[in-house]
């Protein structure tokens, strides 16, 4: 489809404020809901403010994170088009890889995600194990599980790309499998190149950076940028001090914003009866502007949300319900700040934002 995005303007005249919400640390913590999240969401919905939702979370298809979404806040109607997750823009690379391996998540779930993008040949660390066993002598894999959520494989066919979808259950194994492919000989599970370099045998693709994140805990947990660290230093052990060649999506990649961006303006769209002029990962500037007077991203951490949010030209809003805690801008003077200030929650985030843009 040619995308016709670029020559569009838009028919409608245009709204004062729209918003994207990250999703931990801003309205749940894991499954609980943050106080005054499902009240804020509802007022949005019921006074017709338009708003996505844009986290770095993921391992399922959109459908399931919807409805366990729509469940936990207890059903404030959120549509599919308004969520975007860590690997939601990597759909569009269905037309550069065929057999993928994707890490992270738990089965059947982030293997159904990544066929639900249409790519063809889906493997999981799982399947690697059921294969051979002794790829990594302390698999938590139980028999039962392997049994269940395993495929089959041809060993003989290249692995064309590693996805990272979400955080690993079991690391040990994952970090295992993926350090074998990337020294590999062109993708082939079980072989070794006879050279050095920082360019992979097969290109890694992470849906996040997050070193930390907010989950049901005191204090911040390790994300998948943790997990890229463990990769990368491995990675730089094996080949001479290589540092690795990868590349990485989600907040706060402009990749992550520019296609919510479109998802945003698609949704303005159908809500006003339009239909949807698409959206492609290659236009990498804002275009919602024409729609919105002023675009509000609401983060808690300032290294994914405030920082992606501000390079991408959107307003920002912190929150002090997740991973940025007081003090931190003393702390780390190059932490991203946000355009409209620190709130004490998405409640007050969004009613002061509204009232600043006003
Ligand atoms: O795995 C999720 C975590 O990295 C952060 O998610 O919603 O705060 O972007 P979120
Ligand atoms: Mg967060």
């Amino acid at each position: 489809t040619t995308c016709n995005f670029i020559n569009h303007k838009s028919p409608i005249p245009k709204t004062p404020i729209a918003f994207a919400f990250d999703i931990d640390g801003v309205l749940l913590h894991s499954k609980t809901p943050i106080p005054k999240a499902i009240e804020t969401l509802k007022y949005l919905k019921t006074n017709k403010i338009p708003f996505i939702l844009l986290t770095n979370g993921g391992g399922y298809t959109e459908k399931i994170r919807l409805d366990s979404l729509n469940n936990l806040l207890s059903n404030t109607n959120i549509e599919i088009d308004q969520l975007v997750q860590s690997h939601t823009p990597m759909k569009y690379l269905t037309n550069k890889f065929n057999n993928v391996l994707v890490i992270g998540g738990i089965d059947p779930f982030t293997r159904d995600a990544a066929i639900n993008y249409g790519f063809k040949k889906v493997l999981r660390p799982i399947d690697f194990v059921k294969e051979n066993p002794n790829i990594w002598p302390f698999v938590k894999y139980s028999k039962e599980e392997i049994d269940k959520y395993s495929i089959s494989f041809n060993i003989n066919e290249p692995i064309d790309a590693i996805m990272v979808f979400n955080d690993p259950r079991d690391m040990g194994t994952d970090l295992q499998i993926i350090l074998d492919l990337l020294c590999s000989k062109n993708g082939l599970i079980g072989t070794k190149r006879d050279y050095i370099s920082n360019k992979p045998s097969i290109p890694i693709i992470f849906s996040n950076n997050d070193l930390l994140w907010s989950a049901n805990y005191k204090i911040p947990r390790f994300g998948q940028g943790a997990f890229r660290i463990a990769i990368r230093e491995l990675y730089k052990e094996l080949n001479n001090g290589n540092e690795l060649n990868d590349t990485v999506y989600g907040k706060p990649q402009i990749e992550s914003y520019a296609f919510a961006d479109k998802v945003l303006i698609d949704y303005w769209r159908k809500l006003n009866n339009l239909k949807s002029i698409g959206s492609e990962l290659t236009f990498l500037q804002s275009y919602s502007n024409e729609y919105f007077d002023n675009v509000v991203m609401v983060g808690d951490n300032p290294k994914s949300d405030i920082a992606g949010g501000n390079n991408f030209g959107w307003e920002t809003a912190l929150v002090k319900t997740g991973v940025y805690k007081d003090g931190d801008f003393e702390i780390d003077r190059n932490l991203a700040k946000p355009t409209l200030g620190v709130f004490n929650d998405v409640y007050d985030a969004v009613m002061q934002s509204i009232e600043k843009v006003r």
